[in-house]
């Protein structure tokens, strides 16, 4: 019996199970993460059959360009096929919490730019309610404390500054612990308009469509 596969052998199954579905001849989203890593490599290969790249973050930019994959400036870019991207958690209706990477603002535009959301991830992200994982939630640095006191006051959840983290617009994230979202949907639209708050990391409205899972089975294509 062959020994099951790392969560790194798994991240490299699905970035690459990824390339079934990027629209030839497109432009690509291109989240940010560890599994995405694995995503754009696998690109590389097939660069001169795509149009370019949307990129959700500095360091996957890096990666791209590194590559010779053309990054296209988002403003520039109207509507794209596919945006794929991993989790830090995944529900059964497709809603994530994202926003490990602190890249959940840039995350969320080009999400809204894509068709669809195709997320990335190994089985240890699936999880039947969200928060386990601490929420990120990116926030103008005067307002921390004020957004804090909210998430305890609204939803009983311990938010913290993540230590050493300055995001790619200069703002700070805070990760919520404690937090049981059973409706994410309602959470993402209230926590949202809180003053302060730039982007909250429940993707609910950018729900994925399709999930490629790495399990030690081999890739599974959960659709929602
Ligand atoms: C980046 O801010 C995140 O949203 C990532 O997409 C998420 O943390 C998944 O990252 P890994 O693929 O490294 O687990």
């Amino acid at each position: 019996m062959s020994a099951p596969l790392t969560q790194d052998q798994l991240k490299a199954l699905v970035g690459r199970a990824a390339l079934d579905h990027v629209v030839p001849g497109s432009i690509v989203g291109v989240g940010t993460g560890s599994t995405v890593n694995c995503f754009i490599d696998a690109l590389a290969e097939i660069k001169d059959r795509i149009a370019g790249a949307v990129s959700s973050s500095v360091a996957s930019t890096q990666r791209l360009q590194a590559h010779g994959i053309p990054v296209l400036d988002s403003n520039t870019v109207e509507r794209i096929p596919v945006y794929i991207d991993g989790a830090d958690e995944i529900d059964g209706r497709g809603c994530m919490i994202k926003g490990g990477g602190a890249a959940l603002t840039r995350e969320k535009i080009v999400a809204d730019l894509a068709e669809r959301f195709i997320c990335i991830a190994d089985e240890s992200k699936r999880v039947a309610v969200l928060g386990r994982f601490p929420l990120p939630v990116e926030v103008l640095p005067m307002a921390a404390a004020q957004v804090a006191r909210r998430f305890q006051a609204a939803y009983g959840g311990e938010a913290t500054v993540r230590a050493g983290c300055t995001t790619d617009n200069g703002n700070l994230i805070l990760d919520v612990r404690g937090l049981q979202i059973t409706d994410p949907f309602a959470m993402e639209a209230e926590a949202t308009l809180w003053p302060g708050v730039v982007t909250v990391g429940i993707f609910a409205r950018h729900r994925a469509r399709v999930c490629l899972l790495g399990t030690a089975s081999g890739v599974q294509t959960l659709t929602f």
